[in-house]
């Protein structure tokens, strides 16, 4: 089959590759009919998450057609069209049973590594590094879904591709950011990075309550997105200094949540610990460039709440910790429980309160894919979110 492998940093290609087969008794082979390029994907292409190696299948949002299933799965026949969780999960352990899907016990065969730099491992994830399983993949034909009996969910034929698309990773992702900030009657929440992920934290925000979102990026097409579909207020971190507008937007208390949507390769215009992390990680001696962190953390009014969807891997730098502390504000991280979210969030689909597809503004087949990251990347073509068909 063909599928779409990272060869290095900067170097994706479409590679033939071995057509995946059944493992383990609760697994499916899924016929990939539609698969995206996230945000997450670029911190692979840009070489920030360790542990990947030449010939590894990435895409961990992907949906299609069920064509083979393992003796124990109960749950799925062939001809079944699902969409599947990026995050892999038993169903069975303490944390599947808790809800914290992402946290998975079972779901991780490379345990012991992430044991070493995280003191305990969180679930496996499709392509996305041997530190988190090793897992091939849905940039591709077809993909082995592991524990398939617990994690897709069926779709129905009334929705098109690319309304449900999205329920596999950026539309919970961005719902659980919003859910984390424990949004009460009046309140105000920021949002940093107006990528898809941004987008569906400010629908999100506002589909849990909150009176005002205010949307902070750069880049024209993306703030422009975030006012006319999100209904945000907006702020170009390029053309004025964050801190000070959000404090004048808020009467001096700062936002009530604060969302990091942007994770390890923030940008920061003119800000001297922005430059000091570039240089750093260029000559790898930081992980991460958390200086969306810092300003979220800086920002957030006293007693509130940070929550973090954007990725970060490694030991982060100068993070104000004390300030945190002195305004007694909750931090809430981490990759989203998939599975909580899916059903409800189709619900809301199929109920017509949101339709995800709009964050869509490229389509391409899977040999474009090495173009589309490219494009993705350096927001060319005023691209926001890319989806592809194998
Ligand atoms: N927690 C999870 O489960 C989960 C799931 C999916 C994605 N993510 C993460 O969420 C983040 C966003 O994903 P995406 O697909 O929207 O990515 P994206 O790269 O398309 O968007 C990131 C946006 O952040 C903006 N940005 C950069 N520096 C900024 C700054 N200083 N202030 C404000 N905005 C800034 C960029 O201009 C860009 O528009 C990524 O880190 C991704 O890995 C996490
Ligand atoms: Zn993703
Ligand atoms: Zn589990």
């Amino acid at each position: 089959m063909k599928a779409l492998c990272w060869h290095g940093t900067g170097d994706v290609r479409v590679d033939t590759v071995p057509d995946p087969e059944i493992l383990n008794p609760r697994d499916a082979i899924v016929r990939v009919t539609s698969t995206a390029i996230c945000g997450s994907d670029l911190h692979l292409y840009d070489g920030y998450i360790p542990t990947m190696r030449s010939g590894d299948i990435l895409g961990h949002e992907f949906m299609g057609e069920v064509v083979d299933v393992g003796r124990e799965n109960g749950a799925l026949k062939r001809g079944d069209r699902v969409v599947v969780p990026f995050t892999i999960s038993c169903g069975r352990c303490f944390f599947c049973e808790k809800d914290l899907w992402s946290l998975c016990d079972n779901s991780n065969p490379n345990a012991g590594m992430a044991e070493t730099l995280y003191g305990q491992s969180p679930s496996g994830l499709f392509g996305y590094s041997h530190l988190l399983g090793g897992y091939a993949g849905g940039q591709a034909e077809y993909v082995r879904v592991p524990f398939a009996d617990t994690g897709p969910i069926k779709v129905p034929e009334s929705l098109s591709d690319e309304q449900v698309l999205f329920l596999s990773d950026i539309f919970p992702t961005g719902y659980m950011a919003a859910e984390n900030c424990n949004i009460q009657p009046g309140d105000t929440v920021a949002v940093w990075g107006c990528g898809p992920v941004g987008q569906f934290a400010i629908k999100s925000a506002y589909l849990l309550g909150a009176e005002r979102v205010i949307a902070i990026d750069r880049v024209p097409e993306r703030l422009e997105m975030a006012e006319e579909q999100g209904g945000a207020e907006t702020i170009d971190f390029d053309a004025e200094d964050v801190h000070d507008r959000l404090m004048q937007m808020t009467g001096g208390r700062g936002p009530d949540a604060c969302i990091d949507a942007v994770g390890v390769e923030a940008h920061g215009t003119g800000s001297i610990d922005a430059i000091w992390d570039k240089a750093k990680a260029s000559i790898y001696l930081a992980t991460d460039r958390p200086h969306v962190l810092r300003q979220a953390i800086l920002a957030c009014r006293k007693g509130g709440t940070v929550s973090v969807p954007g990725v970060y891997g490694g030991f982060l730098d100068k993070v104000p910790f004390g300030a945190a502390f002195a305004k007694g504000l909750t931090l809430k991280t981490g990759q989203t429980h998939m599975h909580k979210y899916m059903k409800p969030l189709l619900k809301r689909i199929e109920k017509g309160e949101i339709d995800p597809s709009f964050v869509i503004t490229h389509r391409l087949r899977l040999d474009d894919a090495p173009a589309g990251y490219r494009t993705f990347r350096e927001k060319q073509d005023h691209c926001i979110k890319i989806v592809m068909q194998p």
